[in-house]
């Protein structure tokens, strides 16, 4: 039988080949970034089963809608590599419950593995990397960088929010005022919380010189909103 850490690498090179297809901003690059913002998450949690972790997030995004069809291609995987039951149930569920659509703005979990995979994850969408995956996710999928006459909308709930993301014409500037800018407050860890905020201040940055070089008044005061 091969050993914990023979199994994380096995896993290392079974996601690389399911991720090379992708280009929304789920290549296999994301799933590095993840694991190096898992690590550094837990050098503080250090009650954290590390190996849970480490198969969480190296199989998160595999069956994930957003690469294509929802298939059971890490439960497949998980069955044939030999491990208790209740080991598999444990990471499948982390992973079943770290998506935005299901945890929305009020993400509530008990266990210290699933808030670290979750901190991990949304880490990825926030800062320079998170901008350039944005666009680069709304690109994949046709949609427009940003119509400035299109403004978010006041009120979100996770209602509003699945249903703007399944609106295939809603352009990418919205995303950051529904989810991205939200996301610091989420965070579930110390080390996540003040990752987040360096990354909050790049993606404040960012926006401000976007609607400064068309003097874009609505949207500048939206943002200040979003900037306290
Ligand atoms: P999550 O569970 O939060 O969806 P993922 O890592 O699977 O986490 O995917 C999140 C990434 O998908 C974000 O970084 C973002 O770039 C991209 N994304 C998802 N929906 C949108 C959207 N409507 N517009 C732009 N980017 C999006
Ligand atoms: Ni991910």
């Amino acid at each position: 039988m091969i050993n914990r850490q023979e199994l994380i690498q096995q896993t290392f090179a079974f996601v690389k080949n399911i991720h090379q297809r992708d280009f929304s901003g789920h290549d296999f690059e994301h799933i590095k970034r993840v694991w190096r913002n898992c690590q550094l998450i837990l050098t503080e949690e250090k009650n954290a089963e590390r190996f849970i972790v480490e198969m969480a997030l190296l199989l998160h995004d595999v069956d994930d809608y957003k690469l294509g069809d929802n298939t059971e291609q890490g439960y497949t995987y998980l069955k044939q590599c030999n491990l208790d039951e209740s080991i598999i149930q444990r990471i499948l569920t982390i992973i079943d419950s770290i998506g935005f659509s299901k945890t929305g703005y009020n993400p509530q979990f008990s266990d210290i593995e699933t808030k670290i995979v979750y901190d991990a994850d949304k880490l990825d969408a926030m800062g320079a990397f998170g901008i350039a995956r944005a666009f680069a996710y709304g690109g994949a999928k046709s949609r427009p960088l940003f119509i400035a006459d299109r403004l978010p909308p006041q009120d979100l709930d996770l209602e509003a929010y699945v249903a703007n993301a399944k609106s295939g014409d809603n352009h990418t500037v919205i995303h950051f005022f529904e989810k991205l800018l939200r996301l610091p407050d989420l965070m579930q860890t110390r080390v996540g919380k003040a990752l987040a905020q360096t990354r909050k201040a790049t993606m404040i940055n960012f926006l401000r010189a976007l609607f400064a070089e068309q003097e874009l008044h609505d949207w500048q005061r939206l943002l200040n909103n979003m900037a306290n």
